[in-house]
């Protein structure tokens, strides 16, 4: 699998999370769709690029069980979830209840507009160690109140790594007839989403993450019912365009000169992760990442933060960590040992969150114990 990536042959990529990695078919589909833009731009820009452009989002729409035209891309889920927060209506007094597990941009988007609105954004404590979905519910629920209009929740999460219990937030959240905004930035390609069957009012996903694709591919779902509430974030040829296509399309996604090769890479990532080879391979790396997550606890001298089984845990796990220095750990880990890891925090807590991507052999996987162990004995990086 190594040698279908791009990655450097000398580093241990263990951080398939923050950006994904692209494997070089992929990359060469979008390496050709920048060729033919580039050998006449008004073509491809003006007359073929739309209608290719339309075909990616059917094929994503398929594979994400929702219809095409209630998707646009974008290049990020911050740009997704910004065009909705700025411009859902959010009144003094409000509230938008959300978990204190959320990623760093996404909780100055909310706290900026709420701000601005008077509104107020709500974090409900999920503890850790999660004992069940039923705690974690239970948790979750407390910081509803009668004032709560929204709920914002990432399906998994940055830091901590975990996969939450949205389904049953979902059901929830609809019967008592709040909004309900999902960050799943990590989902895509990585555990299984079905959108009309989660039914939320937006969801955001990246597809160059666990999807493969180049960077600068994610997309934003918005219910018809809401569309008409979200204003472009940048007004261009697409506010007012002679023809009508989609007027969510024309809004979001047509906005002047930009490449978006990426986006049209979407069929050819879907192809790639969909193949039995690839799918193997991926619950190859879940099964190691429930076999491996105790033992990582262990040797990092943390615990589990959740149960071990699939329905909190993907590709990823995170492990507390006590560190006097977590930049330097990090370094270390990179400089000394050619180690890619992130070193990630969350309210005042660290975290050693360990990526497995099919690429990632059991040798390397040892080699990374071997090595935290070492950086035990030799430093006082790991307490
Ligand atoms: C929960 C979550 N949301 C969003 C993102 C990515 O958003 P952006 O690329 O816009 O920074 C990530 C990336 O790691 C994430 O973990």
């Amino acid at each position: 699998m190594r040698n279908q990536f791009l990655l450097d042959q000398d580093t241990y990529y263990f951080n398939h999370g923050s950006f994904g990695a692209c494997p070089k078919a992929i990359f060469k589909n979008y390496q050709d769709w920048q060729l033919e833009l580039e050998r006449n731009p008004v073509q491809f820009i003006v007359n073929k690029g739309p209608i290719i452009l339309n075909d990616a989002k059917k094929a994503l729409a398929k594979y994400i069980n929702c219809q095409a035209e209630n998707i646009v891309f974008t290049p990020n889920p911050s740009t997704a979830l910004n065009i909705v927060i700025k411009n859902i209506e959010l009144n003094k007094g409000d509230e938008v209840l959300t978990t204190d597990h959320e990623y760093g941009a996404m909780d100055y988007t909310w706290t900026y507009y709420c701000k601005k609105a008077g509104a107020n954004y709500i974090k409900s404590k999920i503890s850790t160690p999660i004992e069940s979905k039923e705690s974690f519910l239970k948790e979750f629920w407390n910081g509803l109140t009668d004032k709560t209009k929204i709920v914002f929740i990432s399906h998994i999460t940055s830091a901590s790594a975990l996969i939450f219990p949205v389904e049953e937030i979902c059901q929830k959240a609809r019967s008592l007839g709040l909004t309900i905004i999902i960050d799943g930035a990590h989902v895509p390609g990585h555990i299984p989403l079905d959108i009309e069957e989660l039914n939320p009012d937006v969801y955001t996903g990246a597809c160059h993450k666990w999807m493969l694709a180049p960077k600068g591919a994610s997309f934003l779902y918005v219910k018809k019912e809401l569309q008409r509430q979200l204003d472009p974030l940048v007004i261009s040829w697409g506010y007012a365009p002679d023809k009508v296509e989609n007027r969510f399309t024309d809004f979001h996604q047509f906005q002047g000169t930009n490449d978006f090769s990426a986006y049209l890479t979407i069929p050819k990532a879907i192809e790639f992760i969909t193949t039995d080879d690839w799918k193997k391979a991926q619950q190859n790396s879940k099964n190691l990442i429930l076999e491996y997550y105790p033992i990582f606890a262990k040797a990092l001298n943390g615990k589990t933060i959740c149960p071990i089984n699939e329905d909190f845990l993907g590709q990823m796990f995170s492990v507390p960590i006590s560190s006097e220095n977590p930049e330097l750990l990090k370094a270390t880990l990179y400089n000394q040992y050619n180690i890619e890891l992130p070193i990630t925090n969350l309210e005042n807590q660290y975290f050693f969150r360990v990526s497995i991507q099919s690429y990632n052999t059991i040798q390397e996987i040892e080699y990374l114990l071997d090595s935290i162990h070492k950086i035990k004995k030799e430093t006082n990086l790991i307490k």
